[in-house]
């Protein structure tokens, strides 16, 4: 009778030991779970917090730039927008073509100074380094660039640089005596012969100009009409695409430089030059980006490539350069 109830006993304490066990064995699966997710809360919490559209949001922008700007930069520059203060021009920059994170104090600077011009335009002059005056801030070019050389009003050649294969131009392609690179001399062979099949006369007027030439030009147009007008047809002494021996200005019979944009020449031109390499350096309507007047007979070689990308892009050489070739 004892040994039963002590055994009764004994299974009670048993069934105790055994209830106690499981509520703690839950009890400890609860907290874990807890633990488990505080810790990816902390996480997510910390994930949030030093993601850039959180950084972004706080530092003012909202969804849509933050979009953009998520979209458009690298993680870099990302880092450095955030050590500057919000701007709400901003996002048009950056949803600019060619816009250029390196630029981007510069465009707004440029832009409020007179915000009658366009975003793309001033994008277009800061890249180029027109926003500055002509000839200030200038920099010897980098020659290695071969016929991607540049040259304007901000990139000069050294003053005794000349193309090594300078050849002569025969005097059935041009008036007077001139020399031009012999790869560009070969490629306008081709184009003149091209344009001759539809009954077409190119003739050059202009090819390669040394230092002392260019030098010469200038003085005599700013002694005639004043340094301003000079300045707006001629470069000067180093900074002439003549000097590059990669420059032919090209007209026809019958017709100067300034009625030649009236010719079929020149609408063939402006249809197939960039087939044989040559665009037109200074466009209509790019004045203020290239730095001269418009240029309907001056050709600069680029080589096919890089011709046919300026052609299909619309764009001047200033441009293209600074965005696709400048280091
Ligand atoms: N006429 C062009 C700009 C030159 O002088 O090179
Ligand atoms: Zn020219």
């Amino acid at each position: 009778m004892e040994n039963r109830r002590m055994g009764q006993a004994g299974g009670t304490v048993y069934y105790h030991k055994k209830r106690k066990l499981k509520k703690g064995v839950i009890y400890a699966i609860i907290a874990l779970i807890i633990v488990i997710a505080a810790i990816f809360g902390g996480i997510r919490y910390y994930n949030l917090i030093n993601s850039y559209p959180y950084k972004l949001e706080k530092a003012g922008y909202n969804d849509k730039e933050i979009t953009t700007i998520t979209k458009k930069l690298k993680e870099n520059e990302i880092d450095q927008l955030l050590e500057m203060k919000y701007n709400k021009l901003y996002d048009d920059f950056i949803n600019e073509k060619y816009f250029m994170f390196k630029h981007l104090k510069t465009y707004v600077d440029y832009y409020t100074e007179d915000s009658d011009q366009t975003i793309t335009h001033a994008v277009a002059m800061v890249n180029v380094g027109a926003n500055k005056d002509h000839y200030t801030d200038v920099k010897q070019t980098d020659t290695s660039k071969d016929e991607l050389i540049l040259v304007n009003k901000y990139n000069q050649l050294p003053k005794d640089y000349a193309p090594e294969d300078l050849t002569d131009i025969s005097v059935q392609y041009c008036y007077g005596d001139n020399e031009v690179s012999n790869e560009v001399y070969q490629k306008y062979i081709s184009m003149y012969n091209a344009a001759k099949e539809e009954d077409l006369y190119l003739i050059i007027t202009s090819a390669f100009r040394d230092y002392e030439f260019q030098d010469q030009l200038w003085n005599q147009y700013a002694k005639s009409q004043g340094e301003e007008w000079a300045d707006s047809v001629a470069a000067r002494a180093g900074h002439s695409e003549h000097q590059t021996g990669l420059t032919l200005d090209i007209v026809t019979y019958n017709s100067n430089m300034n009625d030649f944009e009236n010719t079929d020449e020149f609408k063939w031109l402006q249809k197939h030059a960039h087939e044989y390499g040559f665009i037109m350096r200074y466009p209509k309507d790019k004045e203020d980006i290239t730095g001269y007047d418009y240029e309907s007979w001056h050709y600069r070689y680029v080589g096919v490539e890089t011709a046919t990308k300026i052609h299909e892009l619309g764009i001047t050489y200033d441009e293209y350069y600074a965005y696709y070739l400048a280091d």
